[in-house]
């Protein structure tokens, strides 16, 4: 029998979840299906109950329900507890189990696919929202020399250091929280965008010395180029967008739901030249 997922939302029409499902799928051999269920902003949880109930086998969770998705869980799995957001259910029994697999999709795309290590570096994460939330403990897990939170509003970023504060031990010189005209000259190997502002086309007020020597520059948002990475290519650094995450993290979520690990290179390959297919058309 063919099982049924689906990724969840508002919007959700421009999701890839579905391509990238049906390539794992037909790499796997896997005998699924992967749907999109727009869901009204005050019925998520009938929607996902809905899914649940017509024999759906999980879901990937995305904007804006995935800390809605945390408080419906039951139980929750691998980094979804500390992050607050769940971006993958898996229907087991009757019960919800949540999980969170941004984070390991970002360290998976930096490490394996970017190739650059992250123990020993100085990372400086941008913005105090959901997504950072995502991602700092997979981040610190890593062993990195020192991590930097930076945020508009001090305070969100503060909170944030605090919530992972047992996790600083895991940073050789600690997790600290900086507004951006407090970073001084501090130089960093690893400088990750984790605000909306690309969203709307716009970049966070980041001094231009922040990159070091060979330094990666990493959004998470997916598309091409950024204002945030054409500023850091054009002062020095190496640029990345999160199209390779939005693979990994997808990949970890059908390892979750099928035991199966589907190879992730090919897909971002296939998503980065439609994206340029898509540029030369407009
Ligand atoms: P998400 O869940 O995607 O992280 P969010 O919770 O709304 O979304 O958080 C958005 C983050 O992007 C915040 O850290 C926000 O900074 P503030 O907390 O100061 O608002 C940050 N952000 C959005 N636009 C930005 C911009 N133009 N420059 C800098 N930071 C920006």
């Amino acid at each position: 029998m063919t099982d049924r997922y689906a990724v969840i939302g508002t919007p959700v029409a421009h999701s890839k979840s579905p391509l990238i499902h049906a390539e794992f799928a037909r790499e796997t051999g896997q005998d699924i299906s992967y749907t999109a269920v727009l869901a009204p902003l005050d019925g998520f949880k009938e929607a996902v109950l809905r899914f649940r109930d017509g024999g759906g086998a999980g879901m990937n969770v995305t904007v804006p329900f995935k800390q809605e998705a945390w408080r419906l869980a039951d139980a929750h799995s691998g980094y979804a507890m500390d992050a607050g957001a769940v971006n993958t259910i898996e229907f087991r029994e009757e019960k919800i189990v949540g999980y969170n697999t941004d984070g390991v999709g970002l360290v998976r795309d930096i490490k394996n696919n970017l190739r650059c290590g992250i123990k020993g570096k100085r990372v400086l994460l941008m913005g105090a929202g959901g997504a950072s939330y995502g991602v700092m403990e997979p981040l610190l897990r890593e062993h990195l020399e020192q991590l930097v939170v930076a945020n508009r509003t001090l305070e969100k970023a503060i909170n944030l250091v605090g919530h992972f504060e047992k996790f600083q031990s895991f940073a050789v010189r600690g997790v600290l929280a900086r507004p951006y005209d407090g970073l001084g000259n501090a130089q960093f190997d690893i400088v990750i965008n984790a605000t909306s502002a690309s969203l709307e086309n716009a970049m966070p007020p980041l001094p231009p010395c922040v990159f070091a020597p060979g330094a990666l520059a990493y959004d998470m948002v997916y598309g091409g180029t950024t204002p945030f990475l054409a500023f850091a290519r054009a002062h020095g650094a190496r640029a990345a967008d999160g199209t390779g995450m939005l693979v990994e993290q997808a990949a970890e979520s059908f390892f979750i739901w099928r035991g199966v690990r589907p190879q992730t290179g090919p897909v971002i390959e296939m998503l980065k030249a439609k994206d340029r297919g898509s540029r030369i058309e407009d």
